[in-house]
């Protein structure tokens, strides 16, 4: 006998079933036995007798019933299977289980995250996060469908790479094979896409694993995704109208409602005087499924450092302003770049900027950065000599996937929207990472931990 989903069983009253899943509550009345039996497609009451009785929260059961109307005054309207009922005829539990450590039928989110993620297996169970993970790979298949059509090709970079300057500390790994020598976790697919661009693609994307070891935030992870994309032979608002059709596109056909088209374009310095920030909320209506996106333009190309140097606002690899070109020499605060962020109901979702590919004005850059003729060979060479094999111009831009994810669904912190997060203190779920490792891993590391 073929499984029924049990989405499936309104359309088949009076038909004998086979359903598999788990107990979502037991209620007896006398000598009947009601029991909401969940599966990944929703939940069915069954009904029986005494056979019923000794099954427990989140027993995972086999049963073999029929499906029958149910009485006009038992119809149950919250249900999607609320007009049948489905009449036990055999019952065969596979799997108990043991009382839950938590509550698995509310939002959860009165409870102490700690435990939430050690039990993130169980957690998962409850609607609102399957909700959110089913949400969740829905945009991605529509981010990936609108991107493909527009003949773009998705490439893999690896995760296994040198560190990338994208401002927040890197995460290491360390070489087996050259003991004393360093992998990085990447930042961002950056210099790899830039090389892709060199490579002839000339239309990329990825949603890219991202990690960096930051400060943890309800929109932080160390490990996030990216809708990462960059584009040969365009300008800005090329790019700028591109992404903001993909967005449209994606987020409309997923059923949310964009507030405002075409987006609000702002320069960054009309929004930090308008609204303190480069980042804002422009919903007229802040119900959870309405979306206000705004592009921030014209950023300075360098902020100062504590210290009073001169930092990327972006990246060193973000081009000048054509027209302030000049101002490097004197001003360089007072430059802008051809940087822009994209940002949504308050939170920056997105940023990216048009690169450089001319290797007098990225030494420049470099140069002004403080990097000298030595480390810029070093640390970004690769990519200076692949500039020199015919390099056409390029952009691109990042989307944080997860911010995305969560703000379109209304959670507060974008743990809500990924499967297994790390907690506010940057333990993993489940297996609890950071965890020591034995001293023959470290010997074969050429490690020495310094207590
Ligand atoms: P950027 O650093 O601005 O750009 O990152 C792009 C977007 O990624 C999201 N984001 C994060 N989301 C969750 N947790 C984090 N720790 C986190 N950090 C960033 C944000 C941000 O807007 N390589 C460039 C892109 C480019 O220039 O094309 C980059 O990574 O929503």
């Amino acid at each position: 006998m073929e499984r029924t989903l049990i989405r499936e069983t309104v359309n088949k009253v009076e038909q004998k079933v086979l359903l598999f899943g788990w107990v979502n509550s037991v209620r007896k009345h006398g000598k009947i036995v009601f029991v909401d039996l969940r599966d990944r497609s929703g939940v069915v009451q069954l009904v029986g007798g005494s056979e019923l009785k000794g099954l427990g929260h989140e027993d995972v059961i086999k049963v073999i019933g029929i499906v029958k109307k149910r009485d006009q005054r038992a119809i149950n309207p919250k249900l999607i299977t609320g007009e049948i009922e489905v009449l036990v005829e055999k019952l065969e539990v596979l799997a108990k289980s043991k009382a839950l450590p938590i509550d698995i039928y509310g939002s959860g989110l009165a409870i102490d995250e700690r435990v939430r993620l050690k039990y993130r297996y169980l957690d998962l169970r409850r609607p609102r996060l399957q909700r959110n993970l089913r949400w969740r790979s829905q945009l991605a298949h529509l981010f990936r469908q609108a991107f493909l059509a527009r003949d773009f090709i998705e490439i893999t970079t690896p995760l296994l790479t040198k560190s990338t300057p994208e401002g927040a500390r890197d995460f290491l790994v360390p070489s087996r094979l050259r003991p004393g020598k360093f992998y990085a976790l990447p930042q961002s697919p950056q210099q790899y896409k830039q090389l892709l661009m060199v490579a002839g693609f000339e239309r990329y994307f990825q949603l890219a694993p991202c990690l960096r070891d930051e400060d943890l935030r309800a929109d932080r992870q160390f490990e996030f995704t990216q809708v990462d994309v960059e584009i040969s032979f365009v300008t800005r608002d090329q790019i700028l109208n591109l992404i903001e059709e993909v967005v449209i596109e994606v987020f409309e056909k997923a059923g949310f409602k964009i507030e405002q088209k075409p987006f609000p374009r702002i320069s960054y310095q009309e929004a930090i005087k308008k609204y303190g920030e480069d980042k804002f909320d422009l919903r007229k209506d802040p119900k959870s499924d309405h979306l206000a996106f705004a592009w921030v333009i014209d950023f300075p190309l360098f902020e100062r450092t504590e210290t009073r140097d001169l930092a990327p606002m972006h990246n060193p690899f973000t081009m000048p302003h054509p027209e302030d070109l000049d101002l490097l020499d004197q001003e360089p605060e007072k430059a802008r770049s051809w940087q822009y962020d994209l940002v949504c109901n308050g939170f920056e979702v997105g940023g990216g900027g048009i690169r450089i590919t001319d290797p007098q004005i990225q030494e420049k850059i470099f140069t002004l950065l403080g990097h000298s003729k030595e480390e810029i060979r070093e640390k970004f060479g690769h990519l200076l000599e692949a500039f020199e094999y015919g390099v056409p111009p390029h952009g691109g831009i990042a989307l944080g996937f997860d911010r995305l994810v969560a703000i379109a669904l209304g959670e507060r912190s974008i743990r809500e929207v990924i499967a297994f997060p790390v907690n506010s203190s940057g333990q993993t779920a489940v297996m609890e990472a950071p965890s020591e490792v034995s001293p023959d891993q470290l010997a074969e590391l050429g490690i020495k931990l310094a207590n």
